[in-house]
């Protein structure tokens, strides 16, 4: 797994004053277009999820549904859902789901947005892993975990590729959260 992430982090590229100036991008895109690096971004995810969830790789899997935050949750999501054997099930945001959904506000750099699910996304006691690309404020990740225990989903933990440290996100969950990457070891400023 070391090895995988030392691969990874040498993969991401920074694109400073993006969007705007003073602002270091950190770019996850390479980790998708390059073949090799995402087959090792997908081993390394499948094998931090095993290892801090307990379920092994290639049996069944104790996880039962894949969480994946709109829009870039939507990159792995799926693929790690097949890996693990286990559904996905998207969070999206206001307006883009049919039939009866449930939804949660969350502070945004500017305003507010809104999440939403499915009502019957989740089945009662499913135990859920909920991923993202990354994790500054917590805001969206925090949204995320409110609603699937609104659904009555058994919240395991979350999973992002990179943690912004110095933003504390982490501090708003309220379930156990693992990241590949550090954000501050490579300086990171803002992560959008
Ligand atoms: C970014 C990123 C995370 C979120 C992290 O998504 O992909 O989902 O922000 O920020 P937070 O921890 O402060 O909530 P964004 O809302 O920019 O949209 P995108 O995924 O559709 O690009
Ligand atoms: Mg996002």
């Amino acid at each position: 797994l070391a090895r995988l992430k030392a691969r990874l982090r040498s993969g991401l590229r920074q694109f400073p004053d993006f969007p705007e100036k003073g602002v270091l991008f950190e770019d996850i895109m390479p980790l998708f277009s390059s073949h090799a690096l995402h087959t090792d971004l997908t081993r390394a995810l499948e094998l931090q999820i095993a290892d801090v969830f307990q379920t092994s790789v290639g049996e069944k899997s104790k996880v039962d549904v894949v969480v994946g935050l709109e829009s870039r949750g939507f990159l792995f999501g799926p693929t790690l859902a097949l890996k693990l054997g286990a559904g996905f099930v998207p969070v999206r945001k206001r307006g883009k789901l049919p039939g009866e959904v449930a939804e949660e506000t969350f502070k945004k750099e500017y305003g507010e947005d809104v999440f939403q699910m499915q009502q019957d996304a989740i089945q009662k006691g499913q135990k859920v892993v909920i991923v993202d690309d990354i994790i500054a404020t917590g805001g969206s990740a925090s949204a995320a975990g409110n609603l699937v225990r609104k659904l009555g989903g058994d919240l395991l933990g979350y999973v992002f590729i990179m943690e912004l440290d110095f933003l504390k996100g982490r501090e708003k969950l309220d379930a156990p959260v693992h990241t590949l990457l550090s954000g501050q070891e490579k300086g990171v400023e803002l992560p959008l």
